[in-house]
């Protein structure tokens, strides 16, 4: 039986394409996916995944509560464990473009349960992520409406229920821990970013493609404008003490530093997603690699950037909000036109991550359901748009339903432990694959791919591994969940285990 768990899928069973070929045919009259995306776009959907709530919202927190000025060094750790990771995805989605990412390279290389395991540690990155972003737009939406004038009603601009922090619970509101009731309805904004980006999905790749990269730039541009002004404000001595006294705990020190790394990671997920449209990419061999190494750069460049201005222009101590941005920028009055600008840009950036998020999470579906893992429902590709409709149209339901009730933002933590051990995965499966098929055709090799895949799986368990206890037993719960749904349905209905 254990052998049989880790059944592996034959490499040349995957969906592969010689490079340049421009459309795949349909396989047994059923529609499928379009070749249309080139590298330009998949670097643009990389950044659209990546930058988000990560840099608009939790940098300040990290640096205010662990790192400080260090915050910087946080994101070269988490920037070289992603970089580590990124590499041995290049490689994979040259030589196996398939759109269900890791969960395709796993199935390839260390077997069905390893897989079905990453493919369900995906669904924390990439529909939990998505949720937990919705709430992330509504709260910059909200504020951002309020200044031009636009009041919405506390009943439908959060979840009903909300779960009691350290802060609310040292203020006297409620006991840490407890789940406590809003008496607000549901959050509305959340709903009909997830509703309105759903439907871009459900019309078309090239459509999305083209709206992400509209948006990607004006993200863009607000960064470029934040560092160029903010950069004229900076103060050094800001900068001092770089690595703030330990405090006990994860509070600064070099504690803080690897804390607020495992923090920031959040930052990073999404260069990864560009791999979920390897099957609409004209020429994946030779773009696959461009687009997420390309977007990885590029994105770790501006984070570190972005820091050094944020912590340079206003003590770190003072970040700890909501809008750590806008809270940077508030002490310089000649700035304020920024400040309305990095609003915009916020909104902008988080309503890419929730497109690119609800994007990838159908895909990877689809693979599952061509497997056989998941019922034929998600495999299913609309004729006219060529989209897995009906496994977007679901994906966002729940994503939706998710970020309308649940005090989702709290599993921040949990979609990073999910993503990282995909990583791990992937970077376990590269170098596995060296060893068992050298011989295979790699269009892309990932250079001294021993120690890079090594280092890839010590940097991401490790980030894992610091991560605070309450989210390990979610991980753990979410894992069980996954077995059993594993051993009560796709176990039973592997396409490879029981070929008709
Ligand atoms: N990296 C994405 C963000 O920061 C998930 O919002």
């Amino acid at each position: 039986m254990f052998n049989n768990l880790l059944i592996k899928k034959p490499i040349q069973a995957q969906p592969h394409v010689d490079a340049g070929e421009p459309v795949e045919g349909s396989i047994r009259g059923e529609a499928t996916f379009k070749r249309t995306l080139t590298a330009k776009h998949l670097v643009m959907l990389g950044l659209g995944a990546v930058i988000g709530a990560g840099i608009f919202v939790i940098t300040g927190t990290a640096a205010a509560n662990h790192a400080g000025p260090a915050i910087m060094l946080s994101f070269v750790i988490a920037g070289f464990a992603c970089a580590m990771a990124g590499l041995c995805y290049a490689e994979f989605a040259a030589m196996i473009p398939a759109s269900g990412s890791a969960y395709s390279y796993t199935y390839a290389t260390l077997g069905e349960a390893v897989a079905w395991f990453v493919g369900w540690s995906l669904v924390l990155e990439y529909l939990f992520a998505a949720s937990t972003v919705a709430v992330g737009w509504s709260g910059y939406t909200l504020s951002f409406l309020e200044s031009i004038g636009i009041h919405i009603p506390a009943a439908l601009s959060q979840a009903p229920i909300n779960f009691c922090t350290h802060e609310a619970a040292s203020a006297g509101t409620c006991e840490f821990g407890s789940f406590v009731l809003t008496g607000a309805l549901f959050n509305l904004p959340a709903v009909l970013i997830i509703a309105a980006v759903a439907t871009l999905c459900y019309v078309g790749i090239t459509q999305s493609a083209t709206a992400n990269a509209i948006i990607v730039s004006v993200k863009v541009l607000v960064i470029l404008l934040l560092l160029g002004f903010g950069a004229q404000y900076v103060n050094a001595e800001n900068w001092l003490p770089f690595v703030p006294e330990n405090q006990g705990g994860d509070r600064f020190g070099w504690e803080g530093v690897v804390r607020g790394a495992s923090i920031v990671f959040f930052a990073y997920i999404g260069f990864d997603a560009v791999s979920t449209a390897a099957q609409e990419v004209k020429n994946p061999q030779r773009d696959m690699p461009i687009g997420i190494l390309g977007s990885l750069l590029l994105c770790t460049v501006i984070y570190i950037a972005v820091s050094a201005v944020l912590t340079g222009i206003a003590p770190y101590t003072s970040l700890g909000t909501a809008k750590p941005v806008a809270t940077a920028l508030e002490a310089y009055p000649a700035l304020s036109w920024l400040k309305s600008l990095v609003e915009i840009g916020a909104i902008a950036g988080l309503t890419t991550v929730i497109l690119v998020m609800l994007m990838g999470q159908p895909r990877i579906f689809y693979s599952m359901a061509q497997d056989g893992l998941l019922p034929r429902f998600f495999g299913a590709i609309h004729p006219k748009f060529q989209t897995p409709h009906k496994g977007t149209v679901l994906v966002a339901l729940i994503a939706a339903v998710m970020a309308a009730l649940l005090p989702i933002q709290l599993l921040g933590d949990v979609v990073s432990m999910g993503t990282l051990v995909a990583f791990a995965t992937v970077c376990i499966g590269v170098m596995v694959l060296r060893r068992t098929q050298p011989g295979l055709h790699r269009p892309f090799r990932v250079p001294a791919v021993y120690l890079v895949g090594t280092l890839g799986v010590l940097f991401c368990l490790g980030l894992v591994a610091i991560m605070p206890l309450l989210n390990w037993l979610v991980l753990l719960s979410w894992t069980v969940i996954g077995f059993i749904v594993y051993f009560a349905y796709g176990y039973r209905r592997s396409k490879l285990r029981h070929p008709r």
